[in-house]
C-alpha cells in the first residue's frame, strides 16, 4: 500500500516541472512523508569506510540536498551515508531555469544548475544541528566568479570541518565552466593542498567526471595518492550523449542515469588497478544487481541520485536489501570481500 501511494505520488510528481517536484519531494521529506525505515544492515553490509563506520555502502550522492535541509529524513531513509551539497563559499543562484530535465525513456536525467546553493554558512549551521546516526558528507565546490576558485574549495573545508564526517572536493562538474580544468595534474595538485592543509582529521574524498582519458586517470591517481586523499568517487555526470533517445537529449549539462553506468563502472574499474585509495562508485545505479556490479567493479561503497526520481526514496531499502542477499547467493562472508573481484570485466 505504501509503495503505491509513493508510486502515485511519483507518476504526480512527473507530470509537473522537474526542478519544482524536486522542491516539493524535498518539503514532502522534511514534513515526515517520506518513508522513514532507518538505515538498512546487516553483517555482510556493515563496513569501514575512510574510517568511518557505515551500516551499509549504499549511500545519496551529492546535488539531491544541495542545502542541507533534509538531513534528518534522509538520515532515516535506508541509506548508509549521505552527502549534501555542494557548498560555494558565499551564496549563488546558479543559472537560468530551466535547468533539469528528466529523460524518462532513457531513465536519465540532464541537469545543468551550476552550484545554486544557500553558501557555506547557511549550510553549516544546518549541519552543526544535524542529529546523530549515518555519516554525512559535504560536496565542496568553488563560486561561479571567484578570482581562486581552488581556494574557493579550501575555504569552505576550512569552515566546514568540525561538523561533517567527510568532505568531498568536486572538481568534475560540467556546470561551472573551466571548472574540470581542475582536474589536471598541476592544478589538481594545488587544489588538493590546499584542502588538506586545512581538513583538521576530516576525510577529503576526490571526485572525478566520467569523461577522461585512460591516461588523465592515471594521473589523478597519482596526484590523490601523493596529496593524501581518503577516497575518490567515480563518477560525476557525463558530457556524452551516446544513444539517447529522449526529446531532452540535446539539452547543455550533465547526463545522469541508466546510460552513465557502463561510461562510470569502467573509470571506476580502471581507477582501481592504479590505486589502493577506496573507491565510491556512482552513475545509473538503480538496482541491487547494479549496486553489486559497481562493486565487484572496484567500489568499496556505492552512491546515487537520478533513479530516485523514477524509484523513489524506497528504493534505497530494497537495493540495500537486494545486496545482502547477492553477496550471500555468491558466499561473501562481508562487503568488503566482494570489491574488484569483477574487475576485469570492465577493463
Ligand atoms: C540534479 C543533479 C544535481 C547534482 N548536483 C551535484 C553537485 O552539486 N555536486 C556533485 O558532486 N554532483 C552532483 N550531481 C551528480 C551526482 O552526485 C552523481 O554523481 C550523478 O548524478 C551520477 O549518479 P546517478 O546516475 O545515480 O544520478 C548532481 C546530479 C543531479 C542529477
Amino acid at each position: 500500500m505504501k509503495h503505491l501511494l509513493e508510486q502515485a505520488g511519483l507518476a504526480a510528481l512527473r507530470r509537473i516541472d522537474p526542478e519544482q517536484a524536486h522542491g516539493l519531494a524535498l518539503k514532502a521529506l522534511k514534513a515526515g512523508l517520506a518513508p522513514c525505515p532507518g538505515p538498512v544492515t546487516s553483517d555482510r553490509l556493515r563496513m569501514t569506510l575512510a574510517g568511518l563506520d557505515l551500516p551499509s555502502p549504499v549511500g545519496l550522492a551529492a546535488g539531491f540536498d544541495k542545502n542541507a535541509e533534509a538531513i534528518a529524513p534522509l538520515s532515516l531513509a535506508g541509506f548508509g551515508f549521505i552527502e549534501v551539497g555542494a557548498a560555494t563559499p558565499q551564496p549563488q543562484p546558479g543559472n537560468p531555469r530551466p535547468r533539469l530535465f528528466r529523460l524518462t525513456e532513457d531513465a536519465a536525467a540532464i541537469n545543468r544548475f551550476g552550484f545554486n546553493n544557500q553558501g557555506m554558512e547557511a549550510i553549516a549551521s544546518r549541519l552543526a544541528n544535524r542529529p546523530s546516526g549515518i555519516p554525512v558528507g559535504l560536496n565542496l565546490g568553488a563560486n561561479k566568479t571567484s578570482p581562486d576558485r581552488a581556494a574557493d574549495f579550501a575555504e569552505v573545508m576550512q569552515r566546514i570541518r568540525e561538523v561533517v564526517d567527510f568532505a568531498t572536493v568536486n572538481v568534475s562538474s560540467p556546470n561551472t565552466e573551466k571548472l574540470r580544468d581542475l582536474q589536471g595534474p598541476a592544478a589538481l595538485a594545488a587544489l588538493l593542498d590546499g584542502v588538506m592543509q586545512v581538513r583538521g582529521s576530516t576525510p577529503v574524498f576526490l571526485k572525478i567526471a566520467p569523461d577522461l582519458t585512460s591516461s588523465e586517470i592515471a594521473d589523478i591517481a597519482t596526484v590523490a595518492r601523493n596529496s593524501g586523499v581518503d577516497a575518490i568517487i567515480a563518477t560525476n555526470t557525463t558530457l556524452s550523449r551516446d544513444g539517447l533517445r529522449s526529446r531532452h537529449k540535446d539539452q547543455a549539462g550533465g547526463l545522469s542515469g541508466q546510460p552513465l553506468f557502463d561510461r562510470s563502472t569502467r573509470v571506476l574499474a580502471q581507477l582501481s588497478t592504479q590505486t589502493d585509495i577506496p573507491l565510491i562508485g556512482v552513475g545509473g545505479i538503480g538496482s541491487a544487481e547494479q549496486a553489486y556490479a559497481k562493486i565487484c567493479a572496484g567500489a568499496s561503497a556505492v552512491q546515487l541520485y537520478t533513479a530516485l526520481v523514477y524509484g523513489g526514496l524506497s528504493l534505497v531499502t530494497r537495493i540495500a536489501e537486494g545486496l545482502d542477499q547477492l553477496l550471500a547467493r555468491d558466499g561473501f562472508a562481508n562487503v568488503t570481500d566482494a570489491v574488484g573481484s569483477r574487475k576485469k570485466d570492465w577493463l
